[in-house]
């Protein structure tokens, strides 16, 4: 592929195919190019907006607390969003600008070439699992071919609201580092 991340990175900062890019920024992902795990979540929020980076906020800090927890460093993994555009209020992003950033995490996806992807909450498991929910998914691996494994996580900023889910969300990233350790 005649494409680098960092090209990608140019050419969605021109890109005004979302009406979202009208009122924010765009916010690529970020990481280890070689990463074998990508981290998947929905859209920023406003401290993602803010500094053009992706997970930095309050459910950004919990990410990174929660990598910590099975020996991951946020610089390790490749962390993006199925929307590249903070929806106003943080509202739920629409089918249309789900599927308008589309493209744009395709070619992500293809040029870090994951092997296990994790879907942080209901809109980025869509894509990839569309006959399941994350609350019956979540926590389990499901291998869709010889290469890549789905590996769904609630989102950590469903935590934050529902303290009932935090403990949900470790147990889900021990299940997670264990499947990484077998794989
Ligand atoms: N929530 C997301 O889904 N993505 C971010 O980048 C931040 C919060």
């Amino acid at each position: 592929m005649n494409i680098s991340l960092p090209l990608l990175q140019t050419k969605l900062k021109e890109w005004k195919g979302c009406a979202l890019s009208e009122k924010s920024n765009p916010v690529f992902g970020e990481g280890n190019p070689n990463a074998t795990v990508m981290f998947i979540g929905e859209a920023p929020g406003e401290q993602e907006d803010k500094l053009g980076r992706p997970f930095v906020g309050a459910a950004g800090k919990f990410l990174d607390e929660l990598l910590g927890t099975i020996g991951l460093q946020r610089e390790s993994v490749y962390i993006s969003n199925v929307v590249k555009f903070r929806p106003p209020e943080n509202r739920d992003p629409t089918d249309e600008e789900k599927a308008q950033c589309m493209p744009w995490l395709k070619l992500e996806i293809a040029l870090i070439k994951p092997h296990v992807i994790v879907p942080l909450g209901r809109h980025a498991l869509g894509h990839f699992l569309a006959k399941t929910t994350i609350s019956e998914a979540h926590g389990k691996p499901f291998k869709i071919n010889d290469s890549v494994t789905i590996f769904p996580i609630y989102h950590p900023a469903a935590a934050l609201h529902n303290g009932n889910l935090r403990q949900a969300l470790y147990d889900d990233f021990a299940a997670l580092g264990k499947f990484l350790q077998s794989v």
